[in-house]
This record gives structure tokens, C-alpha cells and sequence, in this order.
């Protein structure tokens, strides 16, 4: 349970007996298309959401960063900035935090003691980057306070470091980077090799709708790191840094010469990377029929070359799409093995898509969906400072 930024506050007073003095702030996101593309360097096409974690700072003179978890029971961690930093024994929040300070001082910046109160409401372990979102808002706050500052793209490869060397998930610099540098009512078409992001304008006529599937996402660490390494392997195989260098035609023989699972999972990257490309174009055409139809092949080559959906979510996103056929988009969306599905729904079909996933989703499945319609937002930023 979340707080709104007053209790926040409150909170922040009356742990630390004195006021904050900065208000930070960086979002969730969803991914539109482009699955498991980032860590073979090529394109995503993501917005950041309206659902966000808030930091509340203020420098404390000490030599020590305190932390107040307000989402967690106002459970406490306090980090010295005078010895080595290890991880936490019991909360995995803290280690978080612990990360983006450790990656901040291995990039020699001076960190500065501080008290820090945190609470978010980006839903936790449902694939919507409430991870991403706190090491990108730590990220501001840190370097902010110490006067020191970073780039937002600097900002997102420091969260990604904190996730890969000190969290343990080999993840790509998607998640972090669209919570820096999300724009208000746009899509961001990323080349997560260069890093350049450019905003595609989401269409007036359709409303982002995020269905979380409640699956209990279980293997995901695993198998997301064992997809990675199927994807270095084809990249090896073919004698290139990684699949983004490979289109269509240079796979022309992939089953003689990759093993049939290998193969599949090149075909996903191959075959991804140009359909988020074509969906950024469609984006900026206004073409709602490639949109839906880019977006229904990316959800199946997910389902049958990389292999990542999971029965309950290929049923949300065939029963959302016997709804909106062409008139919109819907895919599942994320690490896979669970999480979310989003669906880019016309205005007036909303109510309905809500009602028919109420309706059929728990006798299919025994599990309950949560829909939230969410709004393309902007990245990280200073909410206020005195
Ligand atoms: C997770 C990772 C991202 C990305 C997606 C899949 O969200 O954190 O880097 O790889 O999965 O597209």
C-alpha cells in the first residue's frame, strides 16, 4: 500500500525530526513491442506510466545514507559511506538502494550523507519495472544531493549495473532508461545500442490498457538468463557482436544451421526488432491495422520461437483481441512467464474489454485480473527542492 506524497511527508518528519527537502520522483513503464531485444542491442518501443516511486531527501551532515521504506512496514536500512558496501540479509528492497550506491561510488561520485523516505505504486512483481523505477529515482536523488550531476541516460545504465553486478538479474537497459527519459503522451522507440530515444506520439484515439494476469511469475530469473545465453549463442554462430546486426535474409537457412531451439529464438530477435521498427512507423502514421497486426505477431513469436508466454496470459490476449480485432493492439508485454499483458484499446470498447476479462478470465483460469487504463507519463525528475 502505497502513500500519497503528504504522508509521505508526514512520515519523513516524523522518522527523521526534521522536513524534506527534495521530492523525487521516476515511473513504471510497459513495453508497446519489442521483447527481449535490448540485451542483443536492438529496438524497444516503450512509455512510462503514471505509476511512480516517490523519494523524499534532505542532506543530514552524517557519513551514512538512511532509508525508510514506507511500502514495507517503514522497515529501515542505513548505509555507511565510509566502509564497503554488502548486501542486505533480509530485505531485497535495501538492496536496491545498496546497488545504485555502490554503482554510483564505482563511478568515483562522491555521495553525500543523506535521509531518504520512499513509497511507490508501481505494482510489484507484475513486470511493470517498479525495480527500474526506484534505482532510477535513488539514481537522481543521489547524484542530485551530491551536486554531481548525470546525464538521465547515465542515471539509467547506473540502475542497470545496480540490477546486473549487485541485484543479480542479467537484465538489459530497457526498463531503466524509459523510467529516465519517458515523455508525456508518447511512445519511445529506443536503440538500446546507441541509446538514442525518440518519441513516437501514442494515439488519441486509443487508451494504454495494462492487464495484469496475477500469475506467480516463478522462473523468470532463470529463464530470462538462459534465453540470453540462446541469444549469444546465435549471434556467435553468425560471427556478429549481437542479433541486431542479423535481418531477415541472413537467417534465410537458420534450421540447417542452428539447432531448432537456437533457431527459434533468433527468428524471435530477428523477426522483433523489425516489427518494432515497423511499429514505430505505424505509430507515426496513425496506421491502427499494422499496429494490431505487428503486435499480434510479436505475441505469437513470443509464444512459439522464444517461448515466454504461459496459458493464462495467451487467453487474456485472445479473448481482449476477439474484441478489438484491427481497431487495436494487444500482446503480452515484459520479461514473460507471467506478468502483464497491454492492449492499446479505442476509448469506447474499454468498458467492455474490463467486463469480458471479469466475466471469463477466473472460470478459465482460477486467478483474477487487475486492468488499470494508464497514461503514457515523463521520466525521472525533481519534483520539488527548497
Ligand atoms: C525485463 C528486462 C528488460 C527486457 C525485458 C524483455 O523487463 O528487465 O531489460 O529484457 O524483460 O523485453
Amino acid at each position: 500500500m502505497s502513500l500519497t506524497v503528504a504522508e509521505l511527508n508526514q512520515l519523513f518528519s516524523a522518522h527523521f525530526k526534521a522536513t524534506a527537502d527534495y521530492h523525487f520522483r521516476a515511473p513504471g513503464r510497459v513495453n508497446l513491442i519489442g521483447e527481449h531485444t535490448d540485451y542483443n542491442d536492438g529496438f524497444v518501443l516503450p512509455c512510462a506510466i503514471d505509476f511512480d516511486t516517490h523519494v523524499l531527501a534532505r542532506k543530514n551532515g552524517l557519513n551514512v545514507i538512511r532509508v525508510i521504506a514506507a511500502d514495507y512496514n517503514n522497515q529501515l536500512d542505513e548505509i555507511s559511506l565510509e566502509t564497503g558496501i554488502e548486501h542486505h540479509a533480509d530485505y531485497q528492497w535495501a538492496n536496491y538502494v545498496r546497488g545504485v550506491v555502490l554503482s554510483l561510488q564505482r563511478q568515483n561520485i562522491a555521495l553525500v550523507g543523506c535521509d531518504l523516505a520512499i513509497s511507490g505504486n508501481v505494482p510489484q512483481g507484475a513486470g511493470l519495472s517498479s525495480s527500474a523505477a526506484l534505482e532510477v529515482s535513488l539514481g537522481l536523488t543521489l547524484t542530485t544531493l551530491a551536486e554531481q550531476p548525470m546525464s538521465l541516460a547515465q542515471i539509467a545504465l547506473t540502475g542497470q549495473q545496480a540490477e546486473n553486478h549487485f541485484v543479480g538479474c542479467n537484465s538489459g537497459i530497457m526498463d531503466q532508461l524509459i523510467s529516465a527519459q519517458g515523455q508525456q503522451g508518447n511512445a519511445v522507440l529506443i536503440d538500446c545500442r546507441s541509446l538514442e530515444c525518440k518519441a513516437f506520439a501514442m494515439p488519441q484515439e486509443l487508451a494504454v490498457v495494462i492487464i495484469n494476469s496475477n500469475v506467480k511469475r516463478g522462473l523468470v530469473g532463470s529463464e530470462y538468463n538462459t534465453r540470453r545465453k540462446q541469444c549469444e549463442a546465435g549471434a556467435e554462430h553468425y560471427g556478429v557482436k549481437a542479433l541486431r546486426d542479423l535481418d531477415i535474409d541472413a537467417i534465410g537457412n537458420i534450421f540447417a544451421e542452428l539447432d531448432d531451439v537456437t533457431a527459434r529464438r533468433v527468428r524471435h530477435v530477428v523477426t522483433e526488432n523489425a516489427r518494432t521498427l515497423a511499429a514505430a512507423e505505424a505509430l507515426a502514421n496513425d496506421d491502427i491495422t499494422t499496429l494490431s497486426q505487428l503486435m499480434a505477431e510479436s505475441h505469437a513469436s513470443m509464444r512459439d520461437d522464444f517461448e515466454i508466454t504461459v496459458p493464462p496470459i495467451d487467453y487474456l490476449v485472445s479473448l481482449v483481441h476477439s474484441i478489438i480485432g484491427n481497431r487495436g493492439g494487444v500482446r503480452m508485454t515484459g520479461g514473460g512467464f507471467g506478468g502483464c499483458v497491454v492492449a492499446l484499446v479505442p476509448h469506447d470498447m474499454v468498458a467492455e474489454v474490463k467486463a469480458q476479462i471479469a466475466a471469463n478470465y477466473p472460470e478459465q483460469t482460477g486467478l483474477v485480473a487487475d486492468v488499470f487504463v494508464c497514461q503514457p507519463s515523463a521520466g525521472a525528475e525533481i519534483v520539488a527542492q527548497s
